[in-house]
């Protein structure tokens, strides 16, 4: 079989797979993940890529275990072209900047965007989920996409010129940009590495920069000063907000549950109580097929009084999205129910809790799991996985996979979210992230290969 995209070149490679058999039951299943793979390696620019996917195809009905060998040229190979793919288009939802226009129906929106790859199909869904209220458009050199808030259309290809050149929203955007931008992080070869200068033409904010960084060490110094100024100001006991309500459950589930919640407020099983505000305790579906354990609440959700609502909360929700798992349908804690911090002035420092505070606070995790008794477990890092185990669990070696659970039910281990907003390293970030969501993905078809 040979591949050939239309007006470009033949590949060598096709030629070779022309050589195998030609298949004799032409129906077969191929693991999920090869979809997966497929999905983002046929958008890769390199004319080769689907006759790569044909000969990986025609190994996999040969050895449906085929890509279990990481060592494999060809896995190793589309692995490759598929993390190129997924890199151009978190690029994409990145540097895309819409710039207002008025037409006769109202304000429309315009980006114009230069992707490495034939993204632009692929990702048009994240950007109508993103601005489904907007009438908006994207122009690239290969096509453009455009939606009017109720339907997608695509048109030909355009250029730079064809896209508007600044907006009035562009200056405010300017604005709040300079006002977030933080000196005391400034790593400017970071910064290009995540931030290709290739993209700058169409970013208003990098006409800053330059002065930007110029004036970094000076804003600096005014930072330190002013957080000294303001040391000893601690955050205010907001009060616990009304939690959405427990879903899909009979009433006698949510009364027993609604008492452990009432009980678990007074909780003194450890010392922790003394300076977190309140006991975050779970919350979700109490009909839940998969519920997933944090670690223990962060400064955002000691406030708040409900689980992963920070910054490890928003990558959390990111990931569930992009694996195709309703957060709403989930359960959702903490191994340890209280935020364990030291203060550092102004600001509250996290600190991981310890192997007793996470044996006291296994009881509440314990009575949550009795009531909802989920077929699946997730443990988020090393303390959700000590809790839910009673051991530690190497996250590296047991992540992906079930594990069985003195009830019957399935633990599986994952990465804590908030590992993949400390690595430093764009590259690696992306790639981690990548590899949580197919975590994600694959403790998704396992729920639902269990509810089948
Ligand atoms: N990290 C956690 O482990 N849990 C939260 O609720 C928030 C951050």
């Amino acid at each position: 079989m040979v591949w050939q995209v239309e007006g470009g070149e033949a590949d060598l490679f096709g030629e070779q797979c022309a050589a195998s058999p030609p298949p004799a039951d032409p129906t077969f299943a191929v693991p999920r993940a090869f979809v997966d793979l497929a999905k983002a390696a046929i958008c890769h620019r390199d004319p080769e890529r689907f006759s790569l996917l044909y000969a990986l195809l025609l190994k996999l009905r040969a050895n449906r275990k085929a890509m279990e060998d990481r060592a494999d040229p060809l896995v190793d190979r589309l692995e490759r072209l598929a993390k190129e793919v997924r890199r151009d288009a978190h690029k994409m939802h990145a540097f895309v900047r819409f710039r207002e226009v008025a037409d006769d129906v109202g304000a429309r929106f315009v980006a114009f965007f230069e992707p490495d790859h034939h993204i632009v199909r692929r990702e048009a869904g994240f950007f109508v989920r993103r601005f489904a209220n907007m009438r908006w458009s994207i122009l690239t050199p290969e096509l453009s996409i455009h939606w009017d808030g109720e339907r997608l259309s695509e048109g030909p290809g355009a250029n730079r010129r064809d896209a508007p050149d600044g907006d009035p929203v562009e200056e405010v955007w300017k604005t709040y940009y300079a006002s977030i931008f933080n000196p005391a992080r400034v790593k400017v070869k970071a910064m290009l590495k995540e931030m290709p200068k290739k993209y700058w033409a169409n970013m208003p904010e990098t006409s800053l920069v330059p002065g930007l960084l110029a004036g970094a060490q000076a804003r600096e110094a005014a930072m330190i000063e002013t957080s000294r100024q303001q040391e000893g100001a601690m955050p205010k006991r907001r009060p616990t907000p009304d939690l959405p309500p427990a879903r899909g459950c009979g009433a006698n589930l949510l009364k027993s549950w609604e008492a452990i919640r009432a009980e678990a407020k007074d909780c003194t099983r450890c010392h922790l109580y003394r300076c977190a505000t309140q006991t975050v305790f779970g919350e979700g579906a109490l009909d839940a097929r998969i519920l997933f354990v944090g670690e223990q609440p962060g400064d955002q959700e000691d406030l708040a009084g409900r689980p992963f609502v920070g910054p490890a909360g928003e990558v959390f929700n990111a990931a569930l999205e992009e694996a195709g798992i309703d957060r709403a349908a989930t359960y959702v804690t903490n191994a340890v129910k209280h935020f364990k911090f030291v203060a550092r002035g102004k600001r509250r420092i996290h600190q991981s809790p310890d192997a007793g505070e996470i044996s006291a606070c296994k009881w509440w995790i314990e009575q949550e799991r009795e009531l909802i008794r989920p077929p699946l477990t997730v443990a988020l890092g090393a303390t959700a996985a000590r809790s839910l185990f009673g051991k530690v669990m190497a996250i590296g070696k047991n992540r992906g996979r079930a594990h069985a659970l003195p009830d019957g039910s399935e633990g599986w281990i994952t990465v804590h979210p908030s590992f993949l907003l400390r690595l430093p390293d764009a590259d690696a970030r992306c790639e981690e992230r990548r590899r949580f969501v197919d975590d994600l993905k694959r403790i998704r078809d396992r729920a639902d290969s269990i509810a089948a």
